[in-house]
């Protein structure tokens, strides 16, 4: 049995995580959409990376990214945050549209991101490496709250290494250290690629606490790509499925899950590997 039939057959264990709530704290703002993604297309040499997709996130909503290798899901990440330039599409942040191949613009617009591999300040320590984020991206906050570095620690399960270089620190602690430097541009819109990557089964159930943490101590819109699928089932409140670059299908977990097309098309590839 493939991983997502599998997945689809053992009910979630929700006993060690807070149910996933799908407001954010504070009234009608939990509603509002964070980030709005509108036919975003990218090419690559003439072939599609990316096609046509359309997605949302809403404040305070964490939102899952899965597709098989290949499938658009990092190109569609770099297009967000700027670092790319899309062929066609929109991307509005708190209602307003970011300009296109701009990472600064979206920076400063407060999208912020972590990288598939990872990209950290090795010889400084954790605290150096989100205080060099904070004040590097001081011009870049647009007036946003300035979050506090040990509350930031604290969320991500830091304090204890915050004085440790992020160098010398296993790969799953340098993660999180990644995502602390996320938070430190104050963001509406969290990026997460792979943050799951590496990690073991009880670092990557204690990065779900984290996450959700984030959700509701700072009211971001979370959207992450995962290839561990427990973790993503068990994180997000929505899930969108990328193949050939193009979304086939979006929901509720437990939708998506059993979906025959995400069994068929996601995972009946990668049992073939
Ligand atoms: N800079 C680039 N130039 C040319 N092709 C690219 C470039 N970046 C990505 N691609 C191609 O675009 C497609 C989507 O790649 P992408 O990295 O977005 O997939 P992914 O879903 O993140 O995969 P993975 O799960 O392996 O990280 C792939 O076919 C890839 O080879
Ligand atoms: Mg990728």
């Amino acid at each position: 049995m493939n991983a997502l039939a599998d997945l689809a057959e053992r009910p979630v264990d929700w006993t060690d995580h807070a149910m996933v709530s799908s407001k954010a704290p504070g009234g009608d703002e939990a509603e509002a959409e964070a980030i709005v993604i509108e036919g975003l297309s990218k090419k690559f040499g003439g072939v599609y990376a990316v096609q046509n997709v359309s997605l949302h996130c809403r404040v305070g909503e964490v939102v899952g990214l899965i597709g098989p290798n290949g499938a658009g899901k990092t190109t569609l990440m770099n297009l967000i945050s700027g670092v790319l330039t899309p062929d066609s599409g929109t991307v509005h942040l708190s209602g307003k549209q970011l300009k296109a191949g701009s990472p600064e613009n979206c920076a400063r617009g407060g999208i912020a991101r972590t990288f598939q591999n990872i990209r950290l300040f090795k010889r400084l320590t954790v605290r150096q490496n989100i205080e060099v984020a904070q004040v590097t991206s001081k011009n870049n906050r647009d007036g946003r709250k300035v979050h506090d570095i040990d509350e930031i620690l604290s969320l991500l399960d830091l304090h204890s290494m915050a004085e440790l270089k992020a160098g010398t620190l296993p790969y799953g602690h340098q993660r999180r250290v990644e995502i602390a430097r996320a938070l430190a541009l104050s963001p509406h819109v969290v990026l997460l690629d792979e943050p799951a990557a590496g990690m073991n089964e009880q670092e990557s159930k204690a990065l779900i606490g984290s996450v959700q943490a984030i959700r509701d101590r700072f009211g971001c819109g979370v959207i992450v790509i995962d290839h561990d699928l427990r973790f993503i089932m068990e994180v997000s409140e929505r899930i969108y499925v990328m193949h050939l670059g193009e979304v086939i299908v979006s929901g509720l977990p437990h939708e998506v899950r059993h979906d025959e097309r995400v069994i068929e098309v996601y995972l009946g590839r990668k049992a073939s590997n």
